[in-house]
């Protein structure tokens, strides 16, 4: 099965597929310039957790790369203001801090000897740098294989499964979470529609999700947020998969805003409402969702549908995330196993391994 690239290094630059065209548009653009693969991460041309994460990955490497820096001590002075210009980017997705923590362990295990090499040091750094963006992202890719096979085990043979949002190949450069756990199930021989919520405001579930799947062939329903509850109840679902942007050490959830109705909803049904995830998303220092910071976007994006008025002038309020208290939660499914209640000492288990 073929899955969609929403980003690659290239010997021209970072190519990022334009998330916002989608999916009227194919636009690829090639960047050369960090500065410009944070504004591509901040305006949403790339998202999705993991994405953001290998994405942040490549922009280091690229700074780094593209440095002017002479010496080792230039480059060493530049190296934190690249990273915090990733870091400014978006705050909820902790894959982004992730990234950007195992490039300043990389640089500072590499660094003794590079200042003992002169410029054949700087030029092994600068070699390094991106070989880990692109070890990143090859991670991501067996990662998400990984997510899709165990969490296959626990999709129903046929029937309905909803996601929300887009946990795909988009979001992750991978063949996805949510949506890699339902591709590999599908290979598997289950027989599988997807209901796709359209996941207002962004739309990532109809631009992004239901674009991913009809490009495969994987069946699916498009739905609207408002009609989630009515599915639940009478639409023949037998279990909901969603990506995250941040797991607490308890197992709080963030993910796009309107996963927490979803999670109650399928409760309230009996219905299994699963989280998959890679390691990198969970965030051990965090002891509840409730210290999660959730990112709030402009209002004009609630006011507004691609670019028209649909409000008057009023005040909007555009949270871009909820947390989904882990008791609405039957499994978390990550590369490494997959953790259910009591998850606390069950994710400490994973994250170890
Ligand atoms: O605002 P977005 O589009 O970056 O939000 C994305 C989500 O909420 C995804 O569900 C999450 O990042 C997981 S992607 C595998």
């Amino acid at each position: 099965m073929h899955t969609v690239e929403p980003i690659q290094w290239t010997p021209a630059g970072v190519v990022i597929l334009d998330q916002l065209k989608l999916p009227s548009e194919v636009v690829h653009h090639t960047y050369t310039d960090y500065r410009d693969v944070a504004k591509a991460i901040k305006t949403m041309i790339i998202r999705g957790a993991p994405a953001i994460g290998v994405a942040a990955a490549m922009g280091i490497a690229l700074g780094v790369q593209h440095s002017e820096a002479k010496t080792l001590e230039d480059l060493r002075a530049e190296f934190p203001i690249i990273c915090e210009t990733l870091a400014h980017t978006r705050p909820t997705a902790v894959d982004l801090f992730w990234a950007i923590a195992r490039f300043k362990r990389r640089f500072d295990e590499l660094a003794p000897a590079a200042s003992r090499n002169g410029a054949a040091g700087l030029d092994g750094i600068r070699t390094a740098m991106v070989q880990e963006a692109l070890l990143v992202h090859e991670e991501r890719r067996a990662g998400d294989r990984c997510i899709g096979k165990f969490g296959a085990a626990l999709m129903p043979k046929s029937g309905r499964v909803m996601t929300q949002c887009n946990a795909g190949a988009l979001a992750t450069a991978g063949i996805g979470t949510a949506l890699g756990v339902i591709r590999v199930a599908i290979e598997e021989g289950h027989q599988i529609e997807v209901l796709v919520p359209e996941t207002r405001p962004y739309l990532q579930g109809s631009r992004l999700t239901a674009w991913e799947l009809h490009e495969d062939g994987i069946p699916l329903t498009l739905i609207t947020d408002n009609m989630v509850g009515h599915f639940l109840r009478t639409g023949g679902v037998g279990a909901v998969v969603v990506g995250a942007d941040r797991i607490a050490a308890n197992g709080d959830t963030a993910n796009k805003i309107g996963t927490y109705g979803i999670a109650v909803l399928a409760k309230e049904n009996d219905i299994p409402f699963y989280v998959a995830a890679p390691i990198s998303t969970i965030d051990l220092s965090l002891p509840t969702g409730d210290q999660i910071p959730i990112e709030e976007r402009s209002p004009a994006e609630v006011t507004h549908a691609a670019g028209i008025r649909t409000a008057p002038d009023v005040r909007a309020a555009h949270i871009a995330f909820d947390v989904t208290p882990h008791r609405y939660i039957t499994a978390i499914i990550t590369e490494n196993g997959i953790a259910h209640a009591p998850f606390a000492p069950a994710l400490k288990d994973l994250v170890q391994r």
